[in-house]
């Protein structure tokens, strides 16, 4: 990577481009801010970096769809070929970034930095976090060491493999943790360290981008919840289904014996769980009825990588096992 790299920002909306149009209102629109402004800003705080920028959609990340997933995958993948660009960083709204930037990592070959970042204030609120995670993420970009650690998330002064990243507050700047490795770096807008080296260096793209996204409900478990849970989730064309379950991917007798008939009939059964922190491992069970742990995944994350199996024409539950293993 040259002294002053070229990085390709992809922006999509979300808080970081927000604002309330008073810094003492509550409320506030997402995507408001086009990205001209924070490159400006970088720019006049002296970074050294040549950030061009191309807006993919300006909205809340609640709103994302295929569409734009489609639309991000192939801009970052044209970008992979570019020989002007050296970096990738995805401004996202942080309700679904680590959707996003699993979907992302799974999809895109690990050769050039692809960083999405996001923040928990708007643009105009008092101590807003934007600019900061922006010139951390522009920092997390320009790093020689930066490229084969697949998608990244840089969020309050740390970075979150796509894989480990998981929102786990409503609220306040620290939203964003990681699991089952805490953070694989840390950063601020003056310093940079990695915890270990990349280890994805020159890695293909594991999977295909989906030419369609399967039909994959979560069933989130609740006491007392009977069949109608998971049937009134079905379509005919449903082949894949994510329990979001009790503790360790637990659900009453009643569920699990619905879930086995639908894995007897082909139906991939994910088991994760409704607990924000641990792994869903593999117990007897599973083999009895062909289900499949989440290990580290938490739902919605599941269901991603459900879905782009799936659509890679992978069902056998060994396979889909093997790739809810790998880190
Ligand atoms: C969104 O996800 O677009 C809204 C919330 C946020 O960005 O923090």
């Amino acid at each position: 990577m040259s002294a002053a790299p070229n990085i390709l920002i992809l922006a999509t909306g979300g808080t970081i481009a927000g604002t309330a149009g008073s810094a003492l209102k509550r409320d506030y629109r997402p995507g408001q801010i086009g990205i001209e402004s924070f490159i400006g800003q970088a720019g006049a705080l002296g970074v050294a970096a040549n950030l061009t920028g191309r807006e993919i959609a300006a909205m809340g990340s609640e709103d994302i769809t295929p569409e734009i997933w489609r639309a991000l995958h192939d801009a970052c993948d044209a970008a992979m070929d570019d020989s002007q660009v050296d970096a990738i960083i995805i401004t996202h709204g942080t309700d679904t970034a680590e959707e996003t930037a699993l979907l992302l990592d799974l999809t895109l070959p690990t050769n050039k930095p692809i960083v999405l970042v996001g923040a928990m204030r708007p643009a105009d609120a008092v101590g807003t976090d934007g600019i900061r995670n922006f010139l951390n993420a522009v920092r997390v970009a320009s790093d020689a060491d930066a490229a084969g650690r697949g998608v990244m998330m840089v969020m309050s002064d740390r970075i979150i493999s796509a894989r480990d990243a998981r929102k786990a507050k409503t609220t306040g700047t620290d939203a964003f943790k990681g699991f089952p490795r805490d953070s694989i770096g840390t950063v601020t807008p003056s310093s940079l360290d990695w915890f270990g080296e990349p280890w994805a260096k020159g890695r293909a793209a594991r999977f295909d981008f989906p030419a369609a996204f399967p039909h994959v409900p979560i069933c989130h478990a609740y006491a007392g919840m009977q069949r109608d849970a998971v049937d009134c989730l079905l379509r005919e064309e449903t082949h894949g289904l994510v329990l979001a379950g009790f503790g360790e991917g637990n659900a009453p007798r009643v569920i699990f014996d619905r879930l086995a008939e639908l894995a007897a009939k082909g139906v991939v059964v994910v088991r994760a769980s409704r607990v924000d922190e641990g792994l869903v491992d593999r117990l007897p069970m599973d083999d009895e009825h062909g289900f499949v742990a989440a290990r580290g995944l938490g739902p919605a994350k599941a269901r991603i990588l459900l879905q782009v199996l799936l659509a890679n024409g992978i069902s056998e539950m060994s396979e889909v096992q093997a790739a809810f293993d790998t880190r």
